[in-house]
């Protein structure tokens, strides 16, 4: 599929997650399926800017994941200049500006979702990225502030960006995460004014969902976060769905969550070679195992226990231990 200048082998995209969407995870998740497009988490501007060297280990052999999008935020348009320059060394494909992000750090700093009730620093910016980014360019908005935006003056401003594609979580910044807060009807509307693609994104957890949202607002592609932790197999089960009207169904279990972490295990090894973490690969192994476990355990019935336990361990050897002793029974 066609996402302005952009070629996806489908219309699956897995959404930027600070301290989730690493690159092992990214890996990860492409062994179920070859999802569309990955994202890279947000990287701060003036970050970048004040030591481009504090990213590179964020970036590490992103050219292995192509096609993968990284995602900049920040309210300063030179700034992002000074960014996108120095990404320029990176092979990748497309250059997201965030404008959704609800966090306290990102409104103090009028950044991210801040964006979405300062539409005039917004067009800078994006202006600003359309403007020096030899690479495609997205915007992912929210569905307004605290209420709903004006989807006429909204889509007017985001036809004239010239951005290859649009990315909408559809809630308010403001709604955080909230359960209940979904707005599929300002989505749907703002799809029918927009002349560049729309890809939908909140709170999609299985594809019967996903169809929902597509067939409810008509967006070109969709994106999915939270759901991909610890349900790697969603992205098949969405294209099953979509092509055949039916999908597999997996039930979660120890032996499903073994063979899960002898994938993210092997993924971790081949992704490490040749990369050297100051703090040591075993504590990026281990951070990126414990995480994991985890989240394969959130459906299991009283696994209460077991994740606390597996949240205390301090390193790869007891994290081992404990798993080895689990797997026994
Ligand atoms: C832990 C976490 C970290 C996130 N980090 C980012 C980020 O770096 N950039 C971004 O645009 N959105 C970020 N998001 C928002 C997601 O990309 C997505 O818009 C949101 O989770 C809704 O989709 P979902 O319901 O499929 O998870 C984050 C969400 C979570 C839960």
């Amino acid at each position: 599929m066609k996402l302005g200048t952009l070629n996806l082998e489908n219309r699956y995209i897995l959404a930027p997650m600070q301290n989730v969407t690493t690159a092992p995870y990214r890996r990860f998740i492409r062994k179920f399926y070859k999802v569309g497009l990955v994202s890279v988490p947000l990287l701060y501007t003036k970050r970048i800017v004040k030591n481009p060297k504090s990213i590179k280990h964020e970036l590490y052999k992103i050219e292995e994941e192509k096609p993968i999008s990284i995602q900049l935020i920040g309210n300063d348009p030179n700034s992002l200049k000074k960014a996108i320059d120095y990404l320029e060394s990176y092979d990748f494909d497309v250059l997201d500006i965030n404008a959704g992000c609800p966090s306290k750090r990102a409104i103090k700093a009028k950044e991210g979702g801040y964006l979405m009730k300062d539409l005039e620093s917004l067009g800078k910016i994006v202006k600003m990225a359309v403007k020096y980014s030899s690479k495609p360019v997205s915007l992912k908005i929210r569905t307004g502030f605290d209420t709903p935006m004006n989807i006429g003056k909204m889509a007017k401003i985001v036809n004239n960006f010239n951005i290859d594609f649009l990315i909408i979580h559809a809630r308010p910044v403001k709604s955080n995460y909230n359960v209940g807060t979904l707005d599929l009807e300002t989505v749907k509307q703002l799809k029918e004014n927009l002349t560049v693609p729309l890809i939908g994104n909140g709170d999609i957890r299985n594809p019967i969902i996903a169809k929902h949202f597509i067939d409810y607002t008509n967006v070109d592609a969709l994106m999915i976060g939270r759901e991909s932790m610890g349900n790697p197999e969603l992205f098949s089960q969405m294209h099953e769905y979509f092509t055949q009207g039916k999908f597999a169904r997996f039930k979660n279990n120890i032996d499903r969550i073994k063979s899960h972490l002898l994938i993210y295990e092997e993924v971790l090894d081949e992704y490490l070679i040749g990369i050297s973490y100051s703090y040591g690969n075993e504590v990026f192994k281990f951070r990126e195992l414990k995480r994991n476990t985890i989240w394969l355990y959130k459906n299991i019935n009283n696994s209460t226990k077991i994740r606390r336990r597996l949240g205390e361990t301090k390193n790869l050897k007891q994290l081992k231990l404990i798993l080895e002793e689990i797997f026994s029974k």
